[in-house]
């Protein structure tokens, strides 16, 4: 097996607000900054896979104009060759960021969810050697795409943001590795309490590494039976978005490198810290050299 990771992702242009408070309804509100670039889930991870030194190959759509984004993807490291270009608009996302540094986001799926199944398979058929096929939650075909990877035999590992209700109805069993917010956990186990949380995945999850992420509290890795706590860094939180991704692309860029799970949550707690403490997304993602 090689040391490859295909990300099936999205791939949107942001677009950014800063606020001093959300948008109220009936409200018109001026931002007190804008700027637009490369974001979502998937691409955001991409960069960080690659940051932290993995070799990632992703799979995704954009509109036909804009074709900067693939050669945005690629400065960056991430093999392009199986993004494709399509007819309509790409993914986007308008992202509020209030004072604190929280975000509120509109996305619109756009070419995002124009992945074709055939295309899929041979794409994937393509990269059985793969050592992990990494997904979100922005893309159409989630089902299929794990679907295909296990007719494969590729692990998967997936971080089912943002949430939708019928992810609960997919066999996340079969994951090698799945990585969830509270929200998202929540949304799994029924119950927002992390005692309970931790105590329904664990039972739920048996071969699957699952890693909760915390924000501010931290992270918790659930794995084998046992329970592993790592804190998270102190930091100044300037902008939060793009902060999860940064984390799953460190944490499984780590894992697929053969760093332990501990070693991996504790740099990609690190790399996420760094993150929150930087405006914007994709821009926020630190270098490795910038960890040590
Ligand atoms: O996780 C952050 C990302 O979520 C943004 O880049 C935006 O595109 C949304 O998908
Ligand atoms: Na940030």
């Amino acid at each position: 097996m090689s040391d490859l990771i295909i990300n099936i992702g999205s791939i949107n242009i942001d677009y950014v607000y800063r606020v001093p408070h959300f948008v109220q309804p009936g409200e018109t509100l001026a931002s007190e900054t804008f700027t637009s670039g490369l974001g979502g889930k998937g691409a955001n991870q991409s960069v960080a896979i690659a940051a932290a030194g993995g070799r990632v190959k992703h799979i995704g759509k954009v509109g036909s104009t804009d074709g900067w984004a693939i050669e945005q993807l690629n400065q960056a490291g991430v093999d392009t060759s199986l993004i494709e270009t399509t007819s309509g608009a790409s993914g986007h996302a308008i992202i509020q960021v209030d004072a604190q540094g929280e975000n509120a986001i509109v996305l619109h799926a756009g070419a995002n969810h124009q992945l074709n199944v055939n295309e899929l398979r041979t794409a994937l058929k393509a990269n059985q050697d793969a050592k992990l096929l990494l997904m979100q939650n922005e893309c159409n075909l989630l089902a299929e795409s794990l679907e295909l990877a296990r007719a494969m035999g590729v692990p998967c590992a997936l971080n089912p943001a943002p949430m939708t209700s019928d992810i609960n109805h997919l066999p996340l069993e079969s994951l090698d590795t799945l990585i969830v917010n509270r929200g998202e956990a929540a949304a799994l186990a029924g119950t927002e309490q992390i005692n309970k949380l931790v105590s329904q995945l664990q039972s739920r999850f048996k071969h699957t590494r699952v890693v909760l992420t915390l924000g501010g509290a931290g992270s918790i890795l659930i794995h084998k039976q046992q329970v592993y706590e790592c804190p998270a860094m102190a930091t100044k939180v300037v902008d939060t978005t793009g902060a999860g991704d940064t984390f799953v692309g460190y944490f499984l860029a780590g894992l697929v490198a053969g760093m332990s799970d501990q070693d991996s949550l504790h740099r990609a707690s690190q790399a996420a810290a760094i993150a929150v403490s930087r405006p914007g997304a994709i821009d926020a993602i630190p270098t490795l050299a910038e960890l040590n």
